[in-house]
């Protein structure tokens, strides 16, 4: 029988449904540490983004053929090396990309309305300061007219846009390689309609959008530094749901506490798991703790997908 640690968990119908296909499923995590020996026991491993799969333990395991990452990024596992071994590397990129896009949008209708700062004052002063904090918290804004910035207009970016499209925001797109710019946008009781979104430069993207949202892989530098900050329009507000170190966080909170920009959202932050206090703890930051896959629907969608590509990995 196959065996397979599935050693950051697997939604339990991704479980049932490969049991039901004949394999041994160990859900029970093991410690990085141990798994140089432990992992040698079993036929594949199914990681989130927690354990590493690195050089050494793969050659630890000469029994392993299969790594899955219940997922999108890979940069916890050396893919080209398990590779050149012969063992089947797989992730699952599409099956979160809406739940992501989802989040992105609790974060821009929380920044407008400043729910960040009301949901941290609220319990402490509500009851004493609660005209005071009315007054604060009166010059919010809608999203419905505004434009919407891409940058990265990839499975992600394209799940935004058909939600900013359905909010009545104006979108604009940037990718760094060509891309289709229609999206077919899913309405209540199933309707469909095709939107073709305004394809733009990076720097009309900073200059033109009332929010910028970002959608790409990190690769070296932040994409979002203290020039481009400069370029945007005064009030803008920034989300970050993509991958930490895409927003300069110094030039962040420079750019906040000057008023040059109005908000910003973070999912991701360049120093996780351990965020910088001033970032955690600024009024204008809305945060979440790397989230934007953990929904049931996504889990479920991923431990389906990550089941059916080992079922068929081992069919080979
Ligand atoms: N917050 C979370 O929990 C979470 C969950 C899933 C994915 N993500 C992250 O979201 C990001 C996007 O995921 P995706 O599934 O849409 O990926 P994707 O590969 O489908 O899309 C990324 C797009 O970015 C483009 N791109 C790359 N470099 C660029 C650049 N410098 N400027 C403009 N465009 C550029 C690519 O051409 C591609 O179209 C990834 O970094 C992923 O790790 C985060």
């Amino acid at each position: 029988m196959i065996k397979i640690l599935a050693n950051d968990g697997i939604d339990p119908a991704g479980k049932q449904l490969l049991e039901e296909a004949g394999f041994i499923i160990d859900t029970n995590n093991i410690p990085q540490e141990e798994l140089l020996v432990k992992l040698q026991n079993y036929d594949g491993i199914t990681v989130r983004s927690a354990t590493k799969v690195r050089k050494a333990l793969i050659d630890a395991c000469p029994n392993l053929k299969l790594i899955g990452r219940g997922g999108v990024g890979v940069d916890n596992i050396d893919v080209e090396y398990a590779k050149e071994k012969g063992i089947g590397v797989y992730n699952t990129p599409a099956s979160s990309s809406l739940s992501v896009a989802e989040l992105v949008f609790a974060h821009l209708f929380t920044g407008v309305r400043f729910l960040q700062d009301s949901n941290r004052r609220m319990p402490v002063e509500g009851a004493t300061k609660f005209n005071d904090l009315k007054k604060a918290y009166a010059k919010g804004i809608e999203l419905r007219g505004k434009t919407l910035g891409i940058l990265g207009f990839g499975r992600i970016g394209r799940e935004v846009a058909k939600i900013a499209i359905g909010v009545g925001m104006d979108v604009l797109a940037y990718d760094l390689y060509p891309f289709n710019p229609e999206v077919e946008v899913v309405l209540g009781g199933g309707a469909t309609v095709k939107v073709t979104v305004k394809t733009v430069s990076q720097d009309e993207i900073i200059r033109q959008s009332d929010f910028i949202t970002l959608h790409t892989p990190f690769v070296d530098k932040p994409i979002i530094g203290s020039s481009e900050f400069e370029h945007m329009k005064k009030g803008a507000g920034v989300v970050n749901c993509s991958r930490g170190g895409l927003i300069d966080e110094e030039a962040l909170i420079t750019a906040l506490d000057s008023g040059k920009i109005s908000f910003a959202a973070l999912d991701v932050f360049e120093n996780e798991p351990s965020p910088r206090v001033d970032i955690l703890t600024h009024p204008k930051i809305s945060l979440t703790p790397h989230i934007g896959a953990a929904t049931n629907e996504a889990q479920e969608r991923i431990g389906l997908e990550l089941a059916n590509l080992i079922i068929d990995h081992f069919k080979k």
